[in-house]
């Protein structure tokens, strides 16, 4: 992770963050061990929680619980407990993913200087709480950070995902019909390269202007009930609860694949999933649960959960390296700023974008040319 190293050189000497207390809840993963590396060598004190029950790697976790400055929270089978002991512990900075953590240290009248997240599905929670009234301090909306969109969640998400599909079922993606629930840059990810491996690719969309973005990249579109008959292999990435429920099962062809690559759990519905089951829940691979309704099977993949990083690795680092530097230099400016943002949500500053492609850029020996004078000025005539 170049990007990440540079910049915690850069900290190491610069010490930006020292003495702040950083409440973490991320996917506790090596990448994630690179970026709270760059926290500590700015000085923060971090404290980790899990920001989901099975994205956990031990290995990590055994690591990062014997560094100097890190405190690990990571009970198996108590996520809830950890995301509340880390907000207990009064940190100054939070940095969430699915914005749990904000929402405890909120609701614990917790006062940072402000925080980061890192989901679509988090942002929607956020909006939720800032139009209520109910977020006390700034958040910056790194998920949508135009790296995180192109890199993160078109890349990282698309291949990861499919990456946890084949790892946890090993089948042959060419030849089936893979559905995709949700066009935004995630799905249009995961369809892509699910086209690239072969497969015949539908989309399901609500918004009007992204279905049509799907058809006009040749992908077929329908709504779900439709699709539902037609998919081999389905995979959820809306941020919303309920996109495949007791109607779509009951239509769905036997053997057919079901996964989630949404943050939460609730995008494929796994209650109604058990009460249609009336032959029985087994386990047929680790990973996999088939669900007998009957007159065929269905088969769930890691109970539903964020499948890229409970049945496989996350984003890859080359990724993560991006989106954990727009994190690290975030972190810097909201401390430097020292609570100047008014509470709510805020985009992060293209400058930060821009600066974190350029040394992604550098790190992978790329030069780019600039415009000559005669270009610039050109420009700025029609700028003003
Ligand atoms: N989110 C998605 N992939 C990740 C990874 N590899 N590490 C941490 N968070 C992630």
């Amino acid at each position: 992770m170049p990007v990440l190293r540079s910049i915690r050189e850069r900290f190491a000497a610069e010490r930006p963050l020292a003495g702040i207390r950083v409440g973490a809840c991320l996917h506790l993963t090596a990448e994630t061990a690179n970026l709270v590396a760059a926290l500590s060598a700015g000085g923060a004190e971090v404290l980790l929680c899990p920001a989901n029950p099975l994205s956990t790697q031990d290995d990590v976790v055994a690591v990062l619980a014997g560094q100097d400055q890190v405190v690990v929270r990571a009970t198996r089978g108590d996520y809830a407990g950890d995301v509340q002991a880390v907000a207990a512990a009064g940190p100054q900075l939070l940095l969430d993913d699915g914005a749990d953590l904000i929402a405890a240290v909120q609701a614990a009248g917790g006062t940072p200087v402000g925080a980061m997240e890192e989901t679509a599905t988090g942002m929607v929670l956020l909006r939720r709480m800032a139009a209520a009234g109910r977020l006390g301090f700034p958040v910056l909306a790194v998920n949508e950070a135009q790296t995180e969109r192109s890199l993160n969640d078109r890349h990282g998400l698309g291949q990861s995902a499919l990456d946890g599909i084949l790892r946890a079922t090993n089948l042959l993606l060419a030849g089936q019909t893979l559905v995709v629930l949700g066009y935004g840059w995630a799905g249009k990810g995961v369809a892509v390269r699910g086209r690239g491996a072969g497969a015949a690719v539908v989309v399901c969309e609500v918004d009007p202007l992204r279905a049509l973005e799907a058809r006009m990249e040749g992908f077929e579109v329908m709504g779900a009930l439709a699709a539902a008959e037609r998919g081999d292999v389905f995979v959820t990435v809306t941020g919303v609860p309920g996109v495949l429920r007791a109607e779509h099962f009951r239509r769905m062809k036997d053997g057919a694949v079901l996964a989630n690559a949404g943050h939460f759990d609730v995008e494929i519905d796994r209650g109604a999933l058990r009460e249609l089951a009336v032959g029985g829940v087994r386990e047929v691979r680790p990973l996999v649960e088939e669900f007998d309704l009957g007159d065929r099977r269905l088969h769930l993949l890691a109970e539903g959960r964020v499948v890229n990083l409970a049945a496989a690795e996350g984003h890859p680092a080359a990724v993560m390296d991006v989106s954990f530097a727009v994190q690290a230099l975030c972190a810097e400016e909201l401390v430097r700023q020292g609570g100047a943002l008014p509470p709510g949500v805020h985009g992060i500053r293209p400058a930060i974008d821009r600066e974190v492609a350029r040394l992604k850029l550098a790190a992978l020996g790329i030069e780019l040319d600039e415009l000559t004078p005669e270009q610039e000025a050109y420009r700025h005539a029609f700028e003003g």
